[in-house]
C-alpha cells in the first residue's frame, strides 16, 4: 500500500478537479449508534460498545483492503465526558482492550497507529498504552489508523491557536505568520491529507465538534445503518456515493 504523502498540498484542492473521485485517500468516520442498536436488543448499552469495537476490527481491514490511506475512527469525544462514569469507564476499557488485544496484529499489518485530542487528562496508564501503539506502529508505511480519542475540534484549533499566540508573545514570530498554514501546522492532524470523506451512521446528520478545520472540503455520507451493523456492503455503498460527487473545492 503506497505510503501518504507528506504534505496537504500533494493532497488537495485543485490537484483533484476533473480527476474523478476514485478511492478517498482518507476516510474520516463517526461510529454512532452503539447505544440505540444495545437498547433495540433489550442489552445494556456496554453491549452496543462492546458490538461497536467488533465492527472497528472489520472495518480497519477492510479499509485497508480497498487502498485508503487513512481512516480516523471517532472514539471519544471531549463531550462524551458528560456520559454516565460507568458508560466512560467502559469505553476506557474498551480501547485498552482493542489495543492490547490487536497491537501486535495491526502492527504485523503494515497499520500505523496515531491518535488525535487532549492527552492532559488521560489516566496514565492509558496514556502510556496509546504512546506504545503509536511507538511500535511509527515506521509502518500501509493504513494510517487515526483514533481521535478526547477529541474536540474547537479544542484543537484553539491549541494550535495558543502556540502560535505565545511565538508572537515571544517575538518569534509576527501575528502576519499567523495563516492557514501555521495554524494548521499546529493541529493533531498536521501531517495527515484532509479527510476526502465523513461517513456518520445511525442516522444523524451532524458533525458533533469532530474535524471542523479538516472538513472544509469533505464529502459528508450519512446511513442509516447503526454502527454495530456496519459491514463491507455499507461502506462500499459510502464509497459509490462518493465517487459520484462532484467536487469543485470553491471552483467552478
Ligand atoms: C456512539 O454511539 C459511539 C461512541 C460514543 C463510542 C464509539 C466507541 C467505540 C466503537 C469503541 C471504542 C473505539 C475503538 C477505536 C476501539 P452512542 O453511544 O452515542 O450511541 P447512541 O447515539 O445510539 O446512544
Amino acid at each position: 500500500m503506497p505510503a501518504l504523502p507528506s504534505t496537504h498540498n500533494e493532497l488537495d484542492g485543485a490537484a483533484q478537479i476533473g480527476r474523478g473521485n476514485g478511492v478517498p485517500r482518507h476516510v474520516a468516520v463517526i461510529m454512532d449508534g452503539n447505544g440505540r442498536w444495545a437498547t433495540s436488543r433489550s442489552l445494556p448499552r456496554l453491549a452496543g460498545h462492546k458490538a461497536g469495537v467488533e465492527t472497528v476490527r472489520q472495518m480497519v481491514r477492510a479499509f485497508a483492503k480497498r487502498g485508503i490511506s487513512a481512516l480516523t475512527l471517532f472514539a471519544f469525544s471531549t463531550e462524551n465526558w458528560t456520559r454516565p462514569e460507568s458508560e466512560i469507564f467502559e469505553l476506557m476499557r474498551l480501547l485498552r482492550f482493542f489495543i492490547r488485544s490487536d497491537l501486535a496484529e495491526l502492527h504485523a499489518s503494515n497499520v500505523r497507529i496515531r491518535i488525535i485530542g487532549e492527552r492532559d487528562n488521560l489516566q496514565p496508564d492509558l496514556l502510556a498504552l496509546l504512546e506504545e501503539a503509536e511507538s511500535t506502529t511509527s515506521g509502518n508505511t500501509g493504513l494510517n489508523l487515526v483514533v481521535a480519542f478526547n477529541y474536540g475540534a474547537r479544542q484543537e484549533i484553539a491549541r494550535s491557536a495558543r502556540k502560535l499566540a505565545e511565538r508572537v508573545a515571544a517575538g518569534e514570530i509576527s501575528p502576519a505568520e499567523v495563516t492557514v498554514e501555521s495554524l494548521e501546522a499546529g493541529l493533531d492532524t498536521a501531517d495527515l491529507p484532509d479527510p476526502d470523506l465523513i461517513i456518520r451512521t445511525s442516522g444523524e446528520q451532524r458533525i458533533s465538534n469532530f474535524l471542523l478545520w479538516q472538513a472544509a472540503y469533505a464529502e459528508f455520507v450519512f446511513l442509516p445503518v447503526l454502527w454495530p451493523d456496519f459491514d463491507e456492503a455499507a461502506l462500499d455503498l459510502a464509497l459509490q456515493d462518493f465517487a459520484q460527487r462532484k467536487r469543485r473545492f470553491g471552483g467552478l
